[in-house]
């Protein structure tokens, strides 16, 4: 689509809001209710994108609107406002949305000072022609669409931090954990993912995360890459991950595990495929392994079909997901891989 197309096409306008402004495909497949999935911390996530999606909103606005309870929960410490920061103390974001009936893509890496991240990458989506915006000029676009700048890091988050930083030597003047009472601070890769398909068949999803804790400064990991941390395509499937975002992305896998789909898997037999590949994958990197040969890490997937059928898998259990269809939202067991 050239850009004077385009810009009509777009109208001027959010263009999930306007609606009618979607072409909206022939889905083959009956009627079903709205179905959503999420990863553990999204029980709430997938009812309120259910919702959503029953009074009629589109699959990614449901889906964005989901993730924004866990992005604004400052007691989620993986997300949005209350995540960890980077090794500097400093909160960077990433999130990325897909949109199934017009295959299009916005994502946003290293933001600072935006609770809602999800919020900037569907405007990416939504009001330029482009797939992905980091750093400053994700910034710079956030603040041309009128998102405030905001404080992300909270007290607590500012304490554990601080508990990191004191562990990380004891040649320096900080006094570790151990000296001083604390305990020590272990590395995580939290986000929330969430697929959504509405009545309609229609596909939207969603990943959003403050990365992995204690970062690199600008060290983006799967959430925000399209085909990494979350990968849709309306005649296939939808899929996201949580978990080691650098295996994700090495093993393409949200692409992958539609791609696996695609070619008739279920949701859960294509999120255990892509978590054996990526054992496998790891096998060849011994900084990635135990003394068993087991990656030393988790990677955890979520899908839908076209169908509405759901799954998920994990390298590690325990391992549950959220889930919300006609029977209520609730946590569902996993296959472990
Ligand atoms: N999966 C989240 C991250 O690695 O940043």
């Amino acid at each position: 689509m050239d850009g004077i197309s385009r810009r009509s096409f777009l109208g001027g306008v959010g263009v999930l809001g306007a609606g009618a402004a979607f072409p909206v495909p022939t889905i083959a497949r009956g009627v079903k209710d709205p179905i959503a999935v999420s990863s553990a911390n999204g029980v709430g996530a997938v009812e309120t994108a259910c919702t959503r999606m029953a009074a009629g909103a589109d699959p990614l606005v449901a889906a964005v609107a989901g993730v924004n309870l866990v992005e604004l929960d400052p007691n989620d410490m993986s997300v949005g406002y209350g995540g960890l920061p980077n090794e500097r103390g400093v909160v960077q974001l990433d999130a990325a949305v897909m949109h199934g009936p017009t295959h299009r893509g916005g994502a946003v890496a290293a933001l600072e000072g935006c609770k809602t991240p999800s919020r900037v990458a569907l405007k990416v989506l939504e009001r330029t022609d482009h797939c992905l915006l980091v750093g400053a000029g994700a910034r710079d676009f956030a603040d041309a669409h009128g998102f405030p700048r905001e404080e992300l890091l909270t007290d607590r988050a500012r304490k554990v931090w601080l508990r990191w930083k004191e562990g990380l030597s004891d040649k320096d003047d900080w006094l570790s954990p151990e000296e001083s009472g604390g305990k020590s601070v272990e590395l995580e890769y939290g986000t929330i993912h969430l697929s959504a398909r509405d009545a309609g068949g229609r596909l939207g999803c969603v990943t959003t995360t403050s990365g992995l804790s204690f970062k690199i400064p600008g060290r983006v990991g799967d959430s925000p890459i399209i085909g990494a941390g979350l990968f849709l395509d309306q005649s296939a499937g939808s899929a996201g991950s949580t978990g080691r975002g650098e295996a994700v992305i090495l093993s393409a896998g949200s692409a992958s595990i539609v791609d696996e789909m695609r070619r008739g898997a279920t949701p859960t037999d294509a999120c255990v495929e892509i978590c054996r590949r990526i054992r496998t994958q790891a096998r060849r990197d011994p900084t990635l392994v135990n003394e068993a040969g087991r990656p030393n890490f988790n990677v955890n997937f979520y899908a839908i079909g076209t169908d509405g059928s759901h799954g998920g898998a994990a390298l590690k259990g325990p391992f549950r997901y959220a889930v919300c269809d006609a029977e209520g939202a609730r946590l569902v067991d996993g296959a472990i891989a």
